[in-house]
């Protein structure tokens, strides 16, 4: 069975690698439902693109931590299309800081969108997903390397690892999948902001394919998940980093 009639929710999707996914599931037959927070004008551009590719789409705004916008979005999806087939919970923020100097403000934050955005999302795909869905929560490659500043946003991200595998048996008997894809260093804002040209480099060449990674290769691995081919996959983190760890 293909993806034709089926619908997907891509969180985050107004830039980065959320909107390279919107694209590569609207070209796989989605019906794509773009989330932002707070970028209206590039998420219009984006449906914009995907109809004139003469695929389907539609933007939803939604700030993922509010778990009332959340639960809004959800109905809108269904009144507008009867259902959500399968959500990728793309959103997420990144800010580097040593333990010793993150201060409250960059937990709470870190918290309350990586983890309980994801845990707002999840929860209402728990009860409304269709049977046969698919849900693919965005990790990071950063769980295996462990490098230094990256503390409190690897630990949001740990936790949604672990949520990804006990939601994977919560949905025993309805043939929904959980799983996590969990990319290394992708050129988007999150990663390129801030660092400095020579540090860049030096993280591309991390990997033994030396460079680095692209919305494009991270939105294949979702795409692999999302559609008939990755049907079998339950429970996994796919780490999507051209083999740094
Ligand atoms: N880039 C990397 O190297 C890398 C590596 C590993 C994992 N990841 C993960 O991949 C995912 C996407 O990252 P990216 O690099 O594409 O980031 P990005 O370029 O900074 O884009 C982030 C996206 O998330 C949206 N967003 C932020 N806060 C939100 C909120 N509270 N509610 C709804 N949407 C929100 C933004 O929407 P607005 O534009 O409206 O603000 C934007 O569309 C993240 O979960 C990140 O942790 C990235």
């Amino acid at each position: 069975m293909g993806n034709e009639n089926k619908v997907a929710l891509v969180t985050g999707a107004s830039r980065g690698i959320g909107a390279a996914i919107a694209e590569r599931l609207a070209r796989d037959g989605f019906t794509v439902i773009v989330n932002y927070s707070g970028n209206v004008a590039l998420a219009e551009e984006l449906v914009q693109k995907i109809e004139r590719d003469g695929g389907k789409a539609l933007t939803a705004q939604a700030d993922v931590s509010n778990a009332e916008a959340v639960s809004r979005m959800f109905d809108a999806a269904e009144a507008a299309f009867g259902g959500i087939d399968v959500l990728v919970n793309n959103a997420g923020i990144m800010q580097l800081s040593s333990i010793a100097d993150a201060d409250d403000a960059h937990f709470d934050r870190h918290v309350s969108v990586n983890l309980k955005g994801t845990f707002n999302t999840l929860r209402e795909a728990a009860k409304r997903l269709r049977n046969g869905g698919r849900i693919i929560n965005l990790s990071t490659s950063i769980i295996g390397l462990k490098l230094e500043t990256y503390g409190v946003y690897a630990a949001t991200k740990a936790a949604v690892e672990a949520l990804t595998a006990i939601m994977s048996k919560e949905m025993r008997g309805r043939n929904i999948t959980v799983n996590a894809v969990a990319p290394g260093p992708t050129a988007t804002d999150l990663f390129l902001d801030g660092k400095s040209e020579e540090l860049i480099a030096r993280m591309a060449k991390m990997n033994p394919l030396e460079r680095l990674g692209t919305p494009e290769d991270i939105a294949a691995s979702v795409s692999f998940l999302a559609g008939p081919d990755g049907a079998w996959i339950n429970g996994q983190v796919l780490r999507a980093n051209g083999g740094i760890i």
